[in-house]
């Protein structure tokens, strides 16, 4: 979501009183001690590590195995890369050949740092039951960003996150880190760009725009070095601040998605080979694998999944923060025109359900959404290709609440409901807390089911087996249900193809 007039408002109000001063994490006296930790399904055998460092490595390397104290793998590379503006170096290296669904434990080789697990990703087929969480519009929490209702009184007891973040998605997300096995995360990650929201960094806008990436990644370390965290691009991640005509201004390194590429461009996948006994749809996967562009659009499988993303910011027409877009961002192309919609057609058409039943969407910003705030370019180019190949769940964010609408196709709702639709299932999970605050729930459509901007949430989706999705949306403070649906799916077709 864009603040950009009451940026503009605040900006003439507090410039007067401002004082110079950046919130930059301090910097380790180590800079080789990692920082900024990540992680990312990669492929059907592979995890990603990405972290950043305060110095250039010439070797960045990751140290692991299946016992914490046999760590007897290394993997290296010779990828650390930074951008004009950055303070720090963004390092990254695959681990491959990995044993599908085991706890494997890892040491970013470095004077100064310890041991971190994760479980390796569930083989394409593997029909056991798990968890994600969709978390989308999260910023940075503190002195830069959203202190929920302004109350730092309550402190966290989990050890490995930050205890001011008790009580936010971040805390959440800790306190329940047993219970979700990745999570998907479809744009709008620190908000670096509304550092003009906070008067003490009106005078140093470039320095406070790093500072507040380094605090986010910080913040979300203990989950993202644990838990494969998958990226896409939202309007935020595009220039350094949302004052609209202005992204030429922007210094180089804070504009057209900098950031988010040199972060996550090495350590999001690409399209998984298929293993459907099908060739057609070999072919497709190959295709597919071609045309993807992480961390912009690509795929990958999990178990019973197979999860797209896709870039709702650039890369179709009129997309929003194109050259000359509605968003006035000035960003991409990323690909040749009409890359993504061919990478998503192939994609889409060689999931093969006999292995991955269920097909996921995740992008940025919804078409179906209460408020009236609804993307249409995007509902143009991206529909009907949900559609046709019967995407199961599409999952967007960039309203800043929880919302659940009933699978709907064209603005019409299926009339089988929950129960076997061909259309897709669309939620909004948009609530994970901002400086911006919550938007609310606004005008109604008939096709909604649920909404909250009460507090924030986030989404919850359980895959219990081929044909029962369990999603949730969950009250981030407390824990709370706030609701629970059930979409069954018969996944009768081996390969959907419905107009
Ligand atoms: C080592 O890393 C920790 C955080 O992981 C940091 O607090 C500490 O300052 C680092 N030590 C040095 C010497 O850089
Ligand atoms: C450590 O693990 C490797 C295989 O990953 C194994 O060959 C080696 O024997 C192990 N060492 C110990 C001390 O357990
Ligand atoms: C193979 O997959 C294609 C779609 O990629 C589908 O149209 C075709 O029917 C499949 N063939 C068989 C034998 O399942
Ligand atoms: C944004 O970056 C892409 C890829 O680096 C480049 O092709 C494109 O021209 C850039 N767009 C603008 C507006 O600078
Ligand atoms: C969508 O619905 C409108 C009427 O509301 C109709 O004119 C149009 O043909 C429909 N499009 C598709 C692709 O079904
Ligand atoms: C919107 O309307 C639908 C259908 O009347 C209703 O089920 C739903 O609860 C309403 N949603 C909100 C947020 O009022």
């Amino acid at each position: 979501m864009t603040s950009a007039f009451s940026a503009v408002k605040r900006l003439t109000v507090l410039a007067a009183g401002a004082i110079a001063a950046a919130s930059y994490p301090a910097k380790p006296a180590d800079l080789t001690t990692p920082v900024q930790q990540r992680i990312a399904i990669n492929g059907p055998n592979s995890i990603s590590v990405g972290w950043n460092t305060y110095e250039k490595l010439d070797q960045p390397c990751v140290q692991y195995g299946t016992s914490s104290d046999n760590l007897s793998l290394q993997t290296c590379s010779t990828s650390s890369v930074t951008y004009p503006t950055s303070r720090t170096y963004s390092n990254a290296v695959v681990l491959t050949g990995l044993t599908p669904a085991t706890t494997y434990y890892y040491k970013i080789v470095s004077t100064n740092s310890s041991v971190e697990h994760f479980f390796s990703p569930r083989l394409p087929g593997d029909k056991g039951a798990f968890s994600m969480n969709a978390v989308i519009d999260m910023g940075v929490y503190g002195a830069d960003g959203y202190t929920i209702k302004m109350d730092q009184t309550k402190r966290d007891t989990i050890p490995s996150i930050d205890p001011s973040l008790n009580h936010t998605t971040i805390g959440r997300l800790a306190t329940t880190v047993d219970d979700y096995e990745l999570v998907v995360h479809p744009g709008d990650f620190a908000y670096a760009d509304d550092w003009i929201e906070k008067a003490k960094n009106l005078l140093d806008g470039e320095n406070a725009f790093e500072a507040i990436l380094e605090q986010f990644y910080d913040q979300l370390a203990p989950i993202a070095a644990r838990k494969p965290y998958m990226a896409s691009p939202g309007n935020h991640e595009a220039d350094c601040q949302e004052i609209p005509y202005t992204s030429a201004l922007c210094p180089d390194g804070q504009k057209n998605f900098t950031d988010f590429m040199n972060r996550f461009g090495r350590t999001m996948p690409s399209a998984f080979p298929s293993t459907s006994a099908n060739d057609t749809a070999k072919v497709s996967a190959n295709k597919a694998q071609m045309l993807a562009n992480p961390p912009f659009w690509y795929s990958f499988e999990y178990g019973m999944v197979h999860f797209v993303m896709i870039n709702t910011e650039t890369d179709f027409d009129d997309a929003p923060d194109a050259p000359g877009g509605s968003a006035h961002l000035d960003s991409g192309p990323f690909g040749y025109a009409g890359q993504q919609l061919e990478f998503l057609a192939a994609d889409l058409a060689s999931v093969d359900r006999s292995v991955t039943p269920w097909v996921l969407v995740g992008g940025h910003r919804p078409w179906y959404t209460t408020g009236g705030d609804g993307c249409t370019p995007c509902q143009a180019a991206f529909e009907p290709l949900l559609y046709k190949y019967g995407v199961d769940l599409a999952i967007f964010g960039h309203v800043h609440n929880s919302q659940r609408f009933q699978p709907v196709y064209n603005d019409t709702a299926d009339a089988a409901g929950l129960r076997d639709p061909k259309a897709p299932m669309y939620i909004v999970a948009g609530g994970a807390g901002n400086i911006e605050g919550l938007s609310a729930v606004g005008s109604n459509v008939s096709y909604n089911a649920f909404a909250y901007a009460d507090d924030f949430s986030y989404a919850r989706l359980s895959f219990q087996d081929a044909n029962n999705l369990q999603v949730q949306f969950i009250r981030s403070s407390t824990g709370e249900i706030l609701d629970t649906s059930t979409l069954y799916k018969s996944h009768t077709e081996r390969f959907v193809m419905q107009s």
